[in-house]
């Protein structure tokens, strides 16, 4: 059998462990061969196709990024797009897909398996808002990252006695702002799911430095305040109809400033959170559900998912469009509102 491999959608650290177990695994113990589709689905749109064996994989385990390259291409979005993927796919031999991706990507390939191409899926994101899985990898090693920079905001804040305000990603869900917040001993957390009352941040703000503290703002990129609307710096949408977000935190500094007379300023960690090697539970993770995506190829358990449920990788239906994302529970969020302020 011959199975392709590709990594759609934004970067996380593990792809590469992923693919790494996923060829481990099916040469080793099923003598599967495999191929790489360059840049995700623009790969398959492009036939753009690479061999795939285990020198190949060697070494990949630590290593940020993906050696396969990824893009938001949605073929569904380009002129007979199922068509070419199903030209790509006959040209190569290609008997069966293992695409690794967030939402979109799985959501295009639960369209691609309901059309009759055998795929099975691996969810991927620094969100962790992936349906039907209690953790993606990439969360973590995000969460590590931005914990790092509050541990490091919190004394830098302290010795000017200013707001810091610190914006992390989260498009539609709170998951990295709310872990990294709790973990790094936020003042505030601002999540998508959640509109903010700029009156009671600036409340908590003024409170912590009654204490002679210097407050700590988490906002997720997606966060919004009640009255209004996200705050975007460019209305530019890619093919899966996401805006580029960005500007919350600098707009949070900017009203923090005016409104309680103190300084405040922002730290926007973006691309950093993505990048550079994955933690050990990411590697762990991705590794198990490498192992776990081979099998249910050869089990022939098509138009599956990979997925943690407690401690167990199990299969999942792929999450198709209009599921929509995980989001923080208003309950786990309202868990931490004792630390706020
Ligand atoms: O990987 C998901 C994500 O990190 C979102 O939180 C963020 O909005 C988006 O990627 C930005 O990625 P890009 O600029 O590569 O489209």
């Amino acid at each position: 059998m011959r199975v392709g491999v590709l990594t759609g959608g934004g970067d996380c650290p593990g792809l590469n462990a992923v693919i790494r177990s996923v060829v481990r695994k099916g040469v080793q113990e099923y003598g599967f061969d495999f191929v790489g589709l360059r840049d995700g689905w623009l790969g398959a749109l492009r036939n753009d196709v690479v061999p795939l064996d285990i020198a190949g994989v060697r070494g990949i385990l630590p290593l940020g990024g993906t050696i396969l390259g990824s893009s938001r291409t949605n073929p569904f979005q380009h002129e007979n797009g199922m068509g070419r993927i199903q030209d790509t796919l006959a040209a190569h031999g290609i008997d069966a897909l293992v695409v690794i991706g967030g939402e979109d990507t799985l959501g295009v390939a639960a369209e691609l398996s309901r059309q009759g191409v055998r795929l099975v899926g691996v969810p991927k994101t620094i969100d962790n808002d992936v349906p039907g899985t209690d953790y993606t990898f990439g969360f973590d090693t995000a969460v590590g990252i931005a914990t790092e920079a509050i541990d490091r905001l919190h004394t830098t804040a302290e010795s000017h006695r200013r707001t810091l305000v610190v914006e992390v990603m989260g498009r539609h869900s709170g998951w990295i702002a709310l872990h990294a917040g709790v973990a790094g001993g936020a003042n505030v957390i601002l999540i998508p799911e959640r509109p903010f009352d700029i009156d009671q941040v600036c409340a908590w703000v003024k409170s912590r430095f009654k204490f002679n503290y210097a407050p700590i703002v988490v906002a997720a990129e997606g966060a919004v305040p009640q009255e209004g609307q996200m705050i975007l710096k460019d209305r530019s949408l890619d093919e899966y109809g996401h805006v580029r977000l960005s500007g919350v935190g600098e707009w949070l500094a900017q009203e923090i400033s005016r409104r309680t007379g103190t300084d405040a300023r922002t730290t926007v960690l973006g691309y950093i959170q993505r990048g550079g090697t994955p933690s050990a539970f990411d590697r762990w993770l991705a590794t198990r559900f490498g192992l776990h995506a081979v099998d249910a190829v050869r089990d022939g358990d098509f138009g599956t998912m990979t997925a943690l449920r407690g401690t167990d990788i199990i299969r999942v239906p792929l999450p198709g469009a209009g599921t929509g994302t995980r989001v923080v529970d208003q309950a786990l969020y309202a868990e931490f509102g004792v630390f706020f302020g």
